[in-house]
């Protein structure tokens, strides 16, 4: 199994009027192709900065971060903006869309910005719109995004984030703005994703979303404080086993 990201001593800090926040303390990991890593751990711990941090959308203060073979702090703005475009997807609690596009034209808008791929907007727009019937949502092709449900909204946002193939995908709590039953759809899409192929770290604070990821790593205050291996589920009836045995061990790491 080939790793797909390496952090190694991986610090944030921020200042603000003058004053230093040292947020990621010496973080530690990898990820592995294929894997499904959730990041927990309390309000305020740094688990939206370490997201970011590895995924170089923000600059990291000192540290590396190897990702499919390159450091990222050794790149330019320009090389990173590639390398998140091409290799990397996002998908955010508060769901960033254009107002001005419908839901099928941003779900292309990243294939569209590439240089990386050689399709025609034909090909790019039936790209689009197989990734929008594998995820139930190719009636909403046309319309705005003010037109969809908030599960809709968020299944669209994870077209956008396959569009260009990524390696990895990022997620930032992706269901925390959704009701359960959305919560669960989405759940289900990002599950089949990543069986097909597609690693990835998601921050999550609900135990029934981290009891279908094949990892967990729990955060305190910047520093990796503990994590639990689960591998891959079978069938959908061992998740209740997985849900309590993740909330009794986030007992005993203090959640
Ligand atoms: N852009 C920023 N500028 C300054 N401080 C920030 C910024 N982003 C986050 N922080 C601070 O970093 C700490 C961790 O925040 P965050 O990573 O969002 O935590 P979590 O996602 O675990 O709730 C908080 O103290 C927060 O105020
Ligand atoms: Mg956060």
């Amino acid at each position: 199994m080939s790793t797909v990201i390496t952090v190694k001593d991986l610090c944030k800090t921020y200042v603000v009027n003058k004053k230093q926040n040292n947020v990621l303390k010496n973080v530690n990991f990898s990820i592995d192709e294929g894997e499904m890593v959730a990041v927990m751990g309390p309000s305020g711990s740094g688990k939206s900065t370490l997201l970011y941090t590895v995924s170089g959308m923000d600059r990291m203060t000192a540290g590396e971060v190897t990702f499919n073979g390159r450091a990222l702090s050794k790149l330019s703005d320009d090389e990173m903006s590639e390398i998140r475009l091409n290799e990397m997807g996002f998908i955010f609690q508060q769901m960033y869309m254009m107002k001005n596009l419908s839901i099928l034209d941003n779900i292309i808008l990243p294939a569209v910005k590439s240089k990386k791929n050689d399709l025609s907007r034909g090909e790019i727009v039936e790209k689009g719109r197989s990734l929008m019937k594998r995820l139930g949502i190719e009636e909403t092709a046309d319309n705005d995004i003010n037109e969809v449900s908030g599960g809709q909204l968020q299944r669209a946002c994870i077209c956008r984030s396959m569009i260009n193939n990524p390696k990895m995908i990022f997620a930032d709590e992706p269901t925390g703005a959704l009701n359960r039953t959305s919560s669960d759809e989405v759940m289900t899409e990002l599950v089949k994703l990543n069986r097909d192929g597609t690693t990835m770290l998601l921050v999550t604070h609900d135990v029934k979303v981290a009891a279908k990821c094949t990892r967990v790593l729990y955060i305190v205050d910047g520093n990796i404080r503990g994590e639990k291996k689960t591998g891959a589920y079978e069938k959908e009836s061992e998740l209740r086993d997985r849900e309590r045995d993740l909330s009794s061990w986030l007992m005993e790491m203090g959640w």
